[in-house]
C-alpha cells in the first residue's frame, strides 16, 4: 500500500482539475510543482492590487455550457469581452478583422464595399497553392491585410520571413462582415472575478500540494509514494530526452510600473511593426475594470526557445511531430503513467480545451460514460 493514489507533477490547470476530480472520489492525491506556485500558466501575481497574468494575457472563453459551469463552481466570471486594438505604421485599428478594421482601414462602410476591395485583392496577389505564409495569408485575405496586420507581426512571433514560414501556420483568417470586436465567437467569456488563482485555490482546496519540488530531482523517492502519476511535464524531460529534444518558441514578459491611471485604455494593444521587437502590450488592469491609481503593462517578445527558458508554443513541423510521436509510443507503454497536459501532449491548448481533456482523462480511468 501506498501512501497515495496519484502524484500529479504539475499544479496547472491540467494537474489541478484531475486531483480535483479523483480527491472528490475519495483518492488520495500529492500535487506537486517546480515552480515557487500553485496554478501553472494561468497563475497571477498581485501587484499595486492588481492582478498580472505572469505568463502572458489569459482570457478564459467557451463554447461547452458544461465547462463554463464547471469553471463557474470555483469563480464567478466579470463580463470582459476581449476586443483587441492593433497599431500599426502609427494608426490603431480594431481586431479581429471586421467592418470596423476596414472602415479604418479603407472608408468602406457597407459589407459589400468591403468585401468587394477583399475579393479583388485576393484574386490579384492570391495563388492556387500557397507554399508559403506570405502566398497562403494573400490567398485568404489580399494584400492590405496582410501588409498591415500579420506579415511583420508574424515574422516577429517567429523569428523568420513570412515566405520562409510554412503556409499551414495560418489556416483560416476569419474575416467578419459587421461591426463586432469581440474576438472570440464562443457563447461564454470572461475573466473569473479575483483572478485565475481563485479558481486553482478552489480547485486543489483540501489537497496536500508542494511547491519548489522538481519531479526529476527525487524521482525515485517520489516514484514511490504514490500507485500512479499523472505527468504534465516535458514528455521528452520524462524519457531523458533518449529520442531527441522538442523545440518550442518562447517569450519574454517586460513588465513596467507606470504612475498613472489608464495606459493604453485597453487590455490588449498588438504591435504590427517591426520597428517594436515585442508584439504587444498588456495592460493587466482592465481586464477586471480595475481603477488603482497606477498601473501595470506588459511587452510581450517573442524568443528563440531554449532549455533555460520558458516553453510556450510547440513548434508544429514534421520533425517535432516525428519525435513526439517516439516518446509518445513509450509513454503508451507505461500503466502507471497518465500523461497529460500542454506540455505532455506537446501541443497548444486553450485552458477550456485543458480542461475538457482532463475530465475525460478521469472519465476513461473510472469507466464513467460522459
Ligand atoms: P501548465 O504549463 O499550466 O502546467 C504544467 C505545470 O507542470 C507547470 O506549473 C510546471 O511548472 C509543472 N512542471 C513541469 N515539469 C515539472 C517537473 N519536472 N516537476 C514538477 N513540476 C513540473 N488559453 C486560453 O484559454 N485563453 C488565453 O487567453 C490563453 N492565453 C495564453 C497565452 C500564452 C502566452 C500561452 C503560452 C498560453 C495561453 N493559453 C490561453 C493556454 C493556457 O495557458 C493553457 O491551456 C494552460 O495553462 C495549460 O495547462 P497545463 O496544466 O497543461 O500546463
Amino acid at each position: 500500500e501506498k501512501e497515495y493514489d496519484y502524484l500529479v507533477v504539475g499544479a496547472g490547470l491540467f494537474g489541478s482539475v484531475f486531483a480535483h476530480e479523483m480527491t472528490k472520489r475519495s483518492k488520495k492525491c500529492l500535487v506537486i510543482d517546480k515552480r515557487n506556485h500553485l496554478g501553472g500558466n494561468v497563475y497571477c501575481e498581485e501587484k499595486e492590487g492588481i492582478n498580472v497574468h505572469k505568463y502572458g494575457a489569459h482570457i478564459f472563453h467557451t463554447n461547452d455550457k458544461r465547462i463554463w459551469d464547471y469553471v463557474n463552481q470555483f469563480a464567478s466570471f466579470n463580463n470582459y469581452i476581449n476586443s483587441p486594438l492593433s497599431l500599426s505604421k502609427g494608426k490603431l485599428y480594431n481586431l479581429p478583422f471586421n467592418m470596423n478594421t476596414f472602415y479604418q482601414l479603407w472608408g468602406t462602410q457597407t459589407p459589400q464595399e468591403a468585401k468587394a476591395i477583399i475579393d479583388e485583392q485576393v484574386a490579384k496577389y492570391g495563388t492556387k497553392s500557397p507554399k508559403n505564409l506570405e502566398e497562403q495569408a494573400l490567398s485568404l485575405v489580399g494584400k492590405d491585410i496582410y501588409e498591415t496586420f500579420i506579415k511583420e507581426y508574424t515574422e516577429k512571433q517567429w523569428g523568420k520571413k513570412a515566405t520562409e514560414l510554412p503556409a499551414f501556420i495560418i489556416k483560416r483568417l476569419p474575416v467578419r462582415y459587421t461591426y463586432n470586436n469581440n474576438y472570440f465567437n464562443d457563447r461564454y467569456q470572461g475573466i473569473p472575478i479575483g483572478g485565475y488563482n481563485t479558481i486553482i485555490n478552489g480547485l486543489l482546496k483540501g489537497i496536500e500540494t508542494k511547491t519548489n519540488v522538481d519531479f526529476f530531482k527525487e524521482r525515485e523517492q517520489l516514484e514511490g509514494l504514490a500507485d500512479k502519476i499523472v505527468y504534465t511535464g516535458k514528455i521528452d524531460e520524462f524519457f531523458d530526452y533518449k529520442h531527441g529534444q522538442l523545440e518550442y518558441r518562447s517569450l519574454r514578459f517586460e513588465n513596467e510600473l507606470h504612475a498613472i491611471e489608464n495606459y493604453q485604455g485597453n487590455a490588449v494593444v498588438n504591435y504590427n511593426d517591426s520597428s517594436f521587437a515585442f508584439t504587444r502590450i498588456i495592460e493587466h488592469k482592465h481586464f477586471e475594470f480595475g481603477k488603482q491609481s497606477k498601473t501595470i503593462i506588459t511587452k510581450e517578445y517573442p524568443e528563440a526557445w531554449d532549455p533555460s527558458k520558458e516553453a510556450y508554443y510547440p513548434i508544429n513541423n514534421d520533425k517535432n511531430q516525428g519525435v513526439y510521436q517516439e516518446y509518445k509510443k513509450e509513454s503508451q507503454k507505461l500503466s502507471n503513467v497518465i500523461f497529460g497536459g500542454r506540455l505532455a501532449e506537446y501541443r497548444y491548448y486553450d485552458m477550456h480545451q485543458i480542461i475538457a481533456s482532463s475530465l475525460t482523462k478521469v472519465e476513461e480511468i473510472l469507466g464513467i460514460e460522459k
